[in-house]
């Protein structure tokens, strides 16, 4: 009875040790599950971008990029799709959110996926990375690599003698920029069109590594409902090419155009369109015209105040930007060829006076002269901040399967 009493005793003992042993082990396991999400995009930086560069943008809500944004408080700046703000998630990863404008349409969500899929698929050195997006009813965004040192617009045009970089170092932004489009043209599986090539969307990481930002969002934010193709063509006046004004197919020779000029304002260190100036001076791609041909590169060189050991490569870059902004786009050269001429490895053809149509049967003061190139040779509109045009373009065709992960910051 004392042995049957002690071992019943013991099978007690066990049953509650096994029982809370048990417990123990489902409560482990139980919130180890519940926290693995947040472990696995938490734990390293590292190991975040590693997912990220098995290519798959992460879908956001809208509560988790507002606890990123501090509700949306730290404005990096606005433009012609949206707000950007600047975010950081628990991991300490800091991010840039775009806040698209305009209304909410559910049925475009699919196509939606399919450019953000791509776009978040579209890798290169240099080219922004789209770490993914959210589309909510209150809120379309998306969300992409926070660049430190914010857009060469800033070191372009501030007078504030810090801002500014050296030549050098600008030839090498120039030639980033030229790399990340030639990657858009020609390198990726699907040729992307910028549109909107301009010193506001060259981007510099912390060591002043070109970036270009907002490729893919022309088409993404002109979409009409759901169909694939969509209308206008856009851009940014004084970048945008003349055929995005005229009834001429739109290419991608339109960004070779835009990259000219603002190859002349990355020379000039200086809006191309600058009303402060004298007349000769107010339009700058047409004065460095008139210096190259009257091989007057000095005058260039001091007035845009560059050293005279860089003359070899202001000469070539100018005669790149004479060649990107010829008047018909297929005079222009492929990106590729630019990146080559700009390197030196390819010599610059001498280039035809881009701007020779401006001067056809046109007897009118130069300052009107440059209103008319600015203008985008002759269209009568004025103040608008993006151009829109009619040319049907063709669509990101529809993915069935998204490359898509949820994201549990
Ligand atoms: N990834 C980013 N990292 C850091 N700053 C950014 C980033 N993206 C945008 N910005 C800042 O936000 C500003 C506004 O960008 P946004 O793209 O909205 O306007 P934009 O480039 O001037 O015009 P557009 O709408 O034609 O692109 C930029 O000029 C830049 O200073
Ligand atoms: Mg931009």
């Amino acid at each position: 009875m004392a042995i049957d009493g002690s071992f019943g005793a013991l099978v007690v003992s066990l049953s509650i040790i096994v029982g809370v042993a048990v417990f123990g082990i489902i409560a482990y396991l139980c919130t180890r599950i519940y926290n693995m999400p947040e472990d696995t995009f938490g734990k390293d930086i590292n190991d975040f971008l590693d997912n990220m560069e098995r290519e798959k943008p992460i879908r956001f809500t809208s509560k988790q990029l507002k606890t990123a944004t501090e509700n949306f408080s730290n404005v990096l700046g606005s433009g012609a799709f949206g707000t950007v703000y600047k975010g950081t998630f628990k991991n300490g990863l800091t991010v840039a959110v775009k806040v698209l404008y305009g209304t909410l349409n559910r049925r475009i969500e699919e196509q939606f996926m399919a450019e953000v899929s791509t776009m978040g698929r579209t890798h290169h050195l240099n080219l922004i990375r789209l770490y993914g997006f959210c589309f909510e009813s209150t809120l379309r965004a998306l969300v992409y690599e926070f660049m430190d040192n914010g857009s060469l617009d800033n070191y372009l045009f501030k007078t504030n003698e810090g801002d500014s970089i050296g030549f050098e170092k600008l030839h090498e932004i120039a030639m980033g920029t030229a790399s990340g489009i030639t990657y858009l043209h020609e390198e990726c599986p699907q040729r992307i069109v910028h549109y909107d090539i301009k010193p506001g969307n060259i981007l510099l990481d912390s060591k002043f590594c070109a970036k270009v930002a907002d490729f893919g969002l022309a088409k993404l934010c002109n979409r009409e409902n759901t169909h694939i193709s969509m209308t206008g063509g856009r851009g940014t006046p004084g970048y945008a090419a003349p055929e995005l004004w005229m009834p001429l197919p739109v290419t991608y020779k339109c960004d070779v155009y835009s990259f000219g000029m603002l190859l002349f304002e990355i020379i000039g260190r200086r809006r191309n369109m600058d009303v402060t100036l004298g007349d000769s001076q107010q339009w700058f791609p047409i004065w460095a015209w008139n210096k190259y041909e009257k091989k007057q590169l000095k005058d260039l060189m001091v007035a845009c105040e560059i050293e005279e050991n860089d003359q070899e490569v202001v000469d070539r870059m100018l005669k790149v930007a004479l060649c990107c902004v010829q008047y018909r786009p297929e005079t222009r050269p492929d990106m590729s060829i630019v990146v080559k001429m700009l390197e030196g490895t390819f010599e610059v053809p001498e280039p035809l006076n881009p701007f020779s149509h401006l001067f056809i049967g046109v007897s009118e003061p130069s300052d009107s002269l440059a209103r008319m190139a600015w203008n985008g040779g002759g269209s009568d509109w004025t103040s608008s901040e993006t151009i829109m045009s009619s040319k049907v373009v063709t669509g990101t065709p529809l993915m069935h399967k998204y490359e898509i992960t949820i994201a549990s910051v």
